[in-house]
């Protein structure tokens, strides 16, 4: 699937993730900058923070567990009805085409 990343400058990457990965590895992998990933994905860092476009919050839905919602008030940036952990959105076939948007900075 198709995901595209948007900077905090607006800038634009589109790459393509394999199904079963999620949204953070998929920014580490093609080397785009705004996701750290510091813990590997395992919840318990919150450097993989993003913003889901408006468009696709309803697909992409809410913090999949409490633990994600806990760690989200620890963002670095401004909390949003549409920030996530983008380690914890697996990429399906209903992603593609997802919109992603990149806070300014993980610290
Ligand atoms: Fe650490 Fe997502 S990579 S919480």
């Amino acid at each position: 699937p198709q995901i595209t990343y948007v900077d905090h400058d607006g800038h634009q990457t589109r790459v393509d993730i394999p199904l079963g990965e999620n949204v953070m590895r998929g920014a580490l992998y093609n080397g785009i900058e705004g996701i750290v990933g510091e813990c590997g994905g395992g919840l318990s860092c919150a450097t993989c923070h993003c913003y889901v476009d408006e468009d696709w919050v309803d697909t992409v839905g809410g913090p999949s567990s409490d633990t994600e919602a806990e760690l989200l008030e620890a963002v670095a940036t401004e909390l949003r009805p549409a920030s996530r952990l983008s380690c914890q959105i697996e990429i399906t076939s209903a992603l593609d085409g997802l919109i992603i948007h990149l806070p300014e900075t993980q610290f």
